[in-house]
């Protein structure tokens, strides 16, 4: 096991959150390798963004042992990372992706941000209504970075 801290430009506009690495993520220590990550690539490049656009990483950066969620104490003990990513790159928009990456909305470092909630794209990718939640989410995220 290995971790999976996450990667983009530092001077990333937006910054993408997922909930935890899964197996593939594991193997190659890159968030969002497998096949969530290429259908979250999918649903970048029809607003016109690519990977190289975005920061991204998970709220867990461990991949929970039989894809588990990540249970509170993980979650817990990973967020002063997040946080920290977040000051870092200090993002104008930040994208929640899933219930777990939820729970971090009303965390103070994203107070004067532009936080947009949508659903996890391991979820989208299974279920068309929530692929066209993303969908949806993902046209809104067009207008808020704006041109
Ligand atoms: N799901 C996540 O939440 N993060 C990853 O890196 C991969 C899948």
């Amino acid at each position: 096991m290995q971790a999976v801290p996450g990667e983009g430009p530092r001077s990333a506009r937006l910054f993408f959150v997922g909930q935890a690495p899964g197996a593939m993520e594991d193997q190659t220590g890159r968030p969002f390798a497998g096949r969530a990550g290429q259908f979250l690539n999918q649903m970048l490049a029809e607003i016109g963004l690519e990977r190289g656009d975005i920061f991204v990483t998970s709220v867990a950066k461990h991949f929970p042992p039989d894809n588990r969620l990540p249970r509170k104490d993980e979650v817990e003990a990973c967020l002063p990372f997040l946080i920290r990513q977040i000051q870092v790159v200090d993002p104008e928009i930040v994208v929640l992706m899933g219930k777990v990456a939820e729970q971090v909305r009303d965390h103070s470092v994203l107070a004067g941000r532009k936080v947009l909630v949508t659903v996890h794209p391991a979820a989208a990718m299974r279920f068309p209504a929530m692929a066209e939640r993303m969908r949806k989410d993902f046209r809104k995220l067009r207008q808020m970075l704006g041109s």
